[in-house]
């Protein structure tokens, strides 16, 4: 009882706050490092989340880069943070430090969802032998698809024919096209795991990308930035199935049409698509401890493929429609030199991009100007590596600033501007532009890069193939600024798309 009394808990009080003041201080000694990226001073416990508006961090970044220079550090709680912006220091951390800077931070969240060493599936694993197995097995199954009876452009062409249709069944009214784009590139990533397609009707399919969105919106909530960076939190009974009850319905759902696919399984037939090559792989790995090749791990890589695979592209998609209407001179444009190549008397293939110069163009602009992933995903550093001058110390998470190379004012001529001459010549051919890093750059770029770039070209030109996009009678001019949560998404907007 004596404990309880005023006189005995203020001393209590003191000793606690001055040990945690000392835990605080530790976890914060490396900023007195010599040569520590300077940035804006921590409160104890909070560090700096209360210096940063979590509803646009870009914008946040972009006044501490002013602020600060290239190279900046936060202190999110205890959480070491370090932002590199700009063409020189991005490529520094992520091309020359590449391996250095390979790992992704913890994510307590996702340790309390079932991440363990042999089941992490890629975009979120620890570097090491497990994400290194899945990341060479997903870029050669990616590579060699058509194993099966189709090669992937031929599910895709034969996916934008599909899309094609459902525009035409808007018959020219007001529509808003994210949900039809979401379920074709979604059935691109279907036939890439389980070598089927939906019917845009199909409630397996509208189930699916509710729970993609749903799980989109738990990652990039508050809530869950709250608990990765206080991850007692997790402990309270029931909160993790409440706030991550997406992440777990879309395991379950996933799980149950891998276990569908395996009644269909021959291992002695070539597979089919990525599933059918998983499951051989986890045949062959029996008795091995050591190989990622498991159950729930094919859960995960599928989930990280769909995930990573189908909002990245159709957001990307959807930017590009808002913006044709939003440009009708580059939409004539575009119209015109697809009727000079390719007509309208068959279907886009990829062949035809070298011959469409300025269409590639427009698409490459598109992710330029409205990058969907402005800050990529957070790597880690291994070890202590030098960036610009600065120390950054092993175990130090890592942002890079993707957008701040996409509108560098030094390398683009209108960096703020929508300009698909940023990738054109003075003869109107198409030319690369070394600031394009939208699929991030070094050991953990997008492993999906030759699939996305394939879906933009050919799902963008059999829409502007057969359609005109334009603003419906009546409706404001939609804006062209976006919402960010991970992604950088378009305001609500509808658009009239009319047969040409
Ligand atoms: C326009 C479309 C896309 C964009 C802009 C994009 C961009 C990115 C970026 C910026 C990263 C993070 C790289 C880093 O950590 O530095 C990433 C990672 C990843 N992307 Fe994509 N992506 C797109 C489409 C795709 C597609 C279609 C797939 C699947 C087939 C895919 C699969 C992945 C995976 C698995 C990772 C994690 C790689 C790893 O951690 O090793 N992405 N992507």
């Amino acid at each position: 009882m004596g404990l309880l009394s005023g006189d005995a808990l203020l001393p209590v009080a003191v000793a606690v706050a001055v040990f945690l003041l000392l835990v605080d201080l530790m976890h914060r000694r490396q900023r007195w490092a010599a040569r520590y990226p300077p940035g804006p001073m921590p409160v104890p416990g909070l560090g700096n989340l209360l210096q940063l508006d979590f509803q646009d961090l870009p914008y946040s970044f972009y006044k501490l880069r002013n602020r600060f220079g290239d190279v900046f550090s936060l202190q999110l709680a205890w959480t070491p943070v370090v932002v590199v912006s700009g063409p020189a220091a991005v490529r520094e951390a992520l091309v020359k430090h590449s391996e250095d800077t390979a790992d992704r931070p913890p994510m307590p969240t996702h340790e309390r969802l079932g991440f363990r060493p042999h089941t992490q599936g890629i975009a979120l694993a620890h570097y090491g032998p497990a994400w290194r197995e899945q990341r060479r097995f997903s870029v050669s199954t990616l590579r060699n698809f058509g194993l099966g009876k189709k090669s992937l452009e031929q599910w895709v062409t034969e996916e934008a024919a599909c899309l094609c249709a459902a525009f035409a069944k808007q018959d020219g009214h007001a529509f808003s096209p994210n949900t039809l784009l979401n379920k074709a590139v979604c059935n691109v990533i279907s036939s890439l795991v389980y070598g089927r397609r939906f019917e845009y009707d199909d409630p397996l399919l509208v189930r699916t990308l509710d729970l993609l969105e749903a799980l989109l919106e738990e990652e990039s909530g508050l809530v869950t930035q709250v608990l990765n960076v206080f991850p007692w939190l997790l402990y309270i009974p029931g909160l993790v199935e409440k706030i991550f009850s997406g992440h777990m319905a879309l395991s379950v759902l996933l799980g149950t049409l891998i276990t569908e696919h395996r009644t269909t399984w021959d291992p002695a037939q070539p597979p089919r698509d990525l599933t059918d090559a998983f499951l051989a792989e986890i045949e062959k790995a029996k008795g091995n401890p050591a190989s990622s090749f498991n159950d729930e791990n094919l859960c995960c890589v599928a989930s990280d493929l769909f995930a990573a695979g189908t909002v990245t592209t159709s957001r990307t998609l959807s930017w590009a429609l808002l913006l044709m209407v939003l440009h009708p001179d580059v939409q004539r444009r575009v119209h015109q030199e697809i009727d000079e190549v390719i007509g309208q008397g068959r279907r886009p293939e990829m062949g035809d991009q070298a011959r469409l110069p300025f269409t590639n163009a427009v698409i490459h602009e598109v992710q330029r100007f409205r990058h969907i992933g402005p800050l990529g995903t957070p790597h880690m550093t291994i070890r202590d590596i030098e960036v610009q001058g600065f120390l950054i110390p092993k175990g130090t998470t890592l942002i890079t600033n993707l957008s701040s190379v996409l509108n560098d004012e030094a390398i683009w001529e209108k960096p703020y501007c929508f300009h698909p001459g940023h990738f054109l010549d003075a003869q109107g051919n198409f030319m690369k532009h070394e600031g394009f890093i939208p699929f991030s750059a070094g050991h953990r770029a997008c492993l999906g890069e030759p699939l996305a770039r394939m879906e933009l070209f050919l799902f963008f030109t059999s829409l502007l193939q057969h359609f005109s996009f334009s603003v419906p009678e009546g409706q404001a001019q939609p804006s062209d600024c976006g919402v960010f949560g991970i992604l950088l998404t378009p305001r609500p907007y509808q658009l009239c798309a009319v047969s040409r």
